[in-house]
């Protein structure tokens, strides 16, 4: 095949590939739907700024830490990305070089622009709109240009021609009919997983009598996941017209792909179903459930994502075949760290939650109703 492919690291991969894998499989799954909530938050936080002060304060404060978890969760499978798929992902990221960069500041002027609008929202409020709209620009920009950056490392046979016509890199990956399904497919789930927040935050509200707040922030939350899903629908289709064939039959023939897919479309509307029997009930119980439903159904996307970038990759790459040679301290070390990362992730979100329950029995702070609700 006339594919100017690198070899193989010849180091080989550090680890057997089914707990790289693994490990992947999982920090990719925490990166998206970090990324999924952020990128939700901020639309919903657009539409309700002026309606719903109280919904807008919540998000507005769920957006910058949304922010810091995507960037920390995405570290992770990067690495595992260049290690596993380097000699694809590397050269994708080289040819499109001058956009690939400017994920940098993208990433720097969102973040910021979500800060700047947590700390002078109550001082400046008339600029708001604007922070939150350059927020949501960012991360939208940042989303497409991963989805090039993938989609181009999948196609090796395109290098030599995208390379000759646009050698500064200075184009995105043109001609690829599958980014648009592709980029719907992953970040429409943001409006699900951010109305999900909402769903949540009502049961907490109702359960300390504040009704009519939850009654808005449950309404808000279901609109969003319902239209998300029709939204999904769309992109689902969109994605299987322009798949190639050979990807299209292993989702029939393949039972594990075939399953993935099922599965993250039960998991999904398990998560709505669940979500919408939590209406006007108190507590958080069931929409916790549907939280980890809809986790489940991000984690069957980023396996059924792997599998098919397999059979992209299987004339260049088994990977079965690649060669291992195992640094089992390292792993040791690395999983040491993540279990102490994970804990500290739990101890920080137990205080962070005593924290919205203290501020709320003083009737404001963390994205309960405040003064300007009750004006
Ligand atoms: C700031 C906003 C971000 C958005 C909206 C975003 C969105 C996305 C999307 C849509 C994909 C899937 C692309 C595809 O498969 O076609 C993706 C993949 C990925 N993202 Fe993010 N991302 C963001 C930031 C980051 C950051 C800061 C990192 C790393 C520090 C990161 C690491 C990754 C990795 C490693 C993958 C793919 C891994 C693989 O192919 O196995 N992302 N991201």
């Amino acid at each position: 095949m006339n594919a100017p492919v690198p070899p193989f690291d010849p180091m080989g991969l550090p680890l057997p590939t089914s707990i790289l894998t693994a490990l992947a499989y999982l920090t990719l799954t925490l990166h998206f739907v970090a990324m999924q909530f952020t990128v939700g938050s901020a639309l919903l936080l657009l539409f309700s700024w002026r309606r719903q002060p109280g919904v807008a304060r919540f998000l507005g404060n769920g957006l910058p830490l949304g922010f810091s978890y995507l960037v920390t969760f995405g570290i992770p499978p990067l690495l595992f990305v260049q290690v596993i798929w380097g000699q694809f992902f590397y050269s994708s990221s080289v040819l499109i070089g001058a956009y690939w960069i400017s994920v940098i500041p993208l990433i720097i002027a969102g973040y910021g622009a979500a800060y700047w609008h947590r700390l002078s929202r109550d001082a400046r409020p008339k600029y708001q709109l604007v922070l939150v709209a350059v927020s949501l620009v960012a991360l939208l920009a940042v989303g497409y240009i991963y989805v090039n950056n993938i989609t181009l490392s999948l196609r090796p046979e395109r290098w030599l021609d995208h390379y000759r016509h646009h050698p500064g890199g200075g184009a995105l990956n043109y001609g690829e009919s599958t980014r648009f399904g592709r980029y719907g497919l992953f970040l429409v789930p943001g409006l699900f997983a951010a109305g999900l927040a909402l769903v949540l935050r009502a049961g907490f509200l109702r359960r300390r009598g504040l009704g009519e707040e939850a009654d808005s922030s449950q309404r808000i939350g279901l609109r969003a996941m319902l239209v998300a899903t029709a939204l999904q629908a769309v992109a689902l289709l969109a994605l299987w017209l322009t798949l190639p064939g050979a990807v299209k039959l292993a989702f029939t023939e393949s039972r594990l792909l075939g399953g993935l897919a099922a599965g993250a479309v039960l998991l999904g509307f398990g998560a709505l179903a669940v979500a919408w029997l939590s209406r006007a009930r108190a507590g958080t119980g069931l929409p916790v459930l549907a939280a980890h439903l809809f986790v489940g159904a991000i984690a069957c996307l980023v396996v059924a994502r792997d599998l098919v970038r397999q059979i992209y990759l299987r004339p260049y790459l088994e990977l079965s075949s690649a060669p291992v040679l195992p640094q089992w301290g390292m792993f040791v070390g690395f999983v040491l760290t993540l279990v102490v990362g994970l804990l500290f992730l739990v101890v920080m979100t137990k205080q962070t939650v005593s924290g919205m329950v203290g501020a709320l029995g003083k009737g404001q702070g963390a994205g309960e109703p405040s003064a300007e609700v009750s004006s």
